[in-house]
């Protein structure tokens, strides 16, 4: 489930071995890879060498994860350096954030998306975890203005994945591939019952040593209650914004800004992993909603999901222009302060937004996994939550961040352990 920094191996005694990583050296057990030899280059977890990798792939990957590059930051504004060093020892305030948020100087975001960088290094190392996201059914009874799944949109053709068929692309991401982290993503479609939920979550914990996420809208709290006590480990539940007015707005069928975050209330009771956040460059929404979101984040995600509006077809914000991915970038930056261990995912609708190298900036402005998609590609085009969505092959990633290596699910397991702690703390 992570991708890690490739290193060099320097010297061998037998099973031990000394290498050298961009940021460190030190001995490791390179017992379960063999034929390894001085000049070649691992993948390694805490002490041990887990993969053997050539040498292009290793610097693609150490491209990728590249280090933070020293600033001279001397003769930069002495607000933003002032409150750049209060981030580092305490949380920030809402005036701090929305300071932040606005920043423009182009040396002064290189500055803090380097010190997000920094700040997940030092606590994460270069571990980038990767999960898998199944979006098995595009219909939905909400008409969300932002949505091109919404139900009103009758260009869309619909698509449900049964059963069976769910649980199949589940068993092999898990068994044949090495995901650990899977979320299970539709509309809001009560084509799927209660029943049926807890059928196929029980069926995938029944074949697949894996965290389980669901990300399938209001359901009731009955439904959430079943999906727990099947196995079901986390919910994918995003807040949308933290504007009640700009809620409302935005959710015509009767949604409640207030339902949704009993809803969140009653999840974190459960004992769900919450994954949560908000929309970024919604039209009407302005930089204290989003230093509100940021919040609100802290308040109540064990994982972040936010990501920016993508304009979509078909929809009432069709001729809105989409959000700017650099103030999403500045949100995962300063996300990355407040919460310095938590899992930060580089979502699909950044990416689509800022192309080919958008994966990199955001990992070097603090966040720290990716999600892959695994969704059967005679299905993929047809859940257009927004047009032109991002897709690459992953195999190189696949191939290299997957193990199935009983230390790796240690440490995931220790990590969410550790995370679900943190409520206690937040309520
Ligand atoms: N742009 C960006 N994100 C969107 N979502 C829905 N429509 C859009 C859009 N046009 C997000 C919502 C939803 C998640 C599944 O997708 O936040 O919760």
């Amino acid at each position: 489930m992570c991708l890690t920094i490739p290193a060099k191996i320097l010297e061998i005694d037998k099973e031990k071995a000394i290498i050298e990583s961009v940021n460190e050296r030190k001995k490791i057990n390179i017992s379960v890879v063999k034929d390894l030899k001085i000049g070649d280059w691992v993948l390694y977890i805490a002490n041990f060498a887990v993969k053997k990798i050539n040498k292009k792939d290793a610097k693609e990957i150490i491209n990728l994860l590249q280090p933070y590059k020293e600033i001279d930051i001397s003769k930069l504004d002495s607000k933003f350096k002032r409150i750049l060093e209060q981030a580092r020892i305490r949380n920030l305030t809402k005036d701090e954030i929305i300071f932040l948020l606005k920043i423009k100087d182009p040396i002064e975001k290189e500055v803090l998306f380097s010190e997000a960088n920094i700040i997940r290094q030092t606590h994460l190392k270069d571990f980038i975890c990767i999960h898998g996201i199944i979006e098995f059914s595009n219909f939905c009874e909400n008409d969300c203005f932002y949505c091109g799944l919404q139900k009103k949109n009758q260009e869309l053709k619909r698509y449900r994945m049964n059963i069976d068929e769910i649980v199949k692309v589940a068993d092999k991401a898990v068994n044949e591939k090495g995901y650990k982290l899977l979320v299970l993503q539709s509309g809001e479609d009560y084509f799927y019952t209660d029943d049926m939920l807890s059928e196929i979550i029980k069926k995938i914990k029944k074949k697949c040593r894996t965290f389980l996420f669901m990300s399938i809208g209001e359901r009731s709290h009955e439904c959430y209650k079943r999906m727990k006590q099947a196995g079901c480990d986390g919910v994918l539940f995003r807040f949308e914004t933290s504007n009640p007015k700009l809620f409302k707005k935005l959710h015509p069928k009767g949604k409640d800004f207030k339902k949704r975050f009993e809803l969140l209330k009653f999840m974190r009771k459960l004992n769900y992993f919450i994954a949560t956040g908000s929309i970024i460059g919604l039209p009407g929404q302005s930089i204290e909603d989003l230093a509100d979101d940021i919040l609100i984040m802290k308040k109540w995600a064990n994982m972040i999901s936010m990501g920016p509006f993508v304009s979509s077809d078909n929809t009432p914000l069709a001729k809105h222009s989409s959000g700017d991915p650099e103030m999403n970038l500045k949100m995962i930056a300063i996300l990355r302060f407040l919460m310095p261990d938590t899992r930060i995912p580089v979502v699909t609708s950044l990416e689509t937004l800022l192309g080919e190298g958008g994966r990199k900036k955001a990992l070097q402005a603090g966040a720290n996994s990716l999600m892959f998609n695994l969704t059967p590609p005679k299905y993929r085009s047809l859940y257009k939550i927004y047009p032109d969505k991002f897709f690459q092959k992953e195999e190189k990633w696949e191939k290299y961040g997957l193990f199935k290596y009983e230390e790796s699910y240690k440490m995931l397991e220790e990590r969410m352990r550790k995370e679900l702690e943190k409520n206690h703390a937040k309520d």
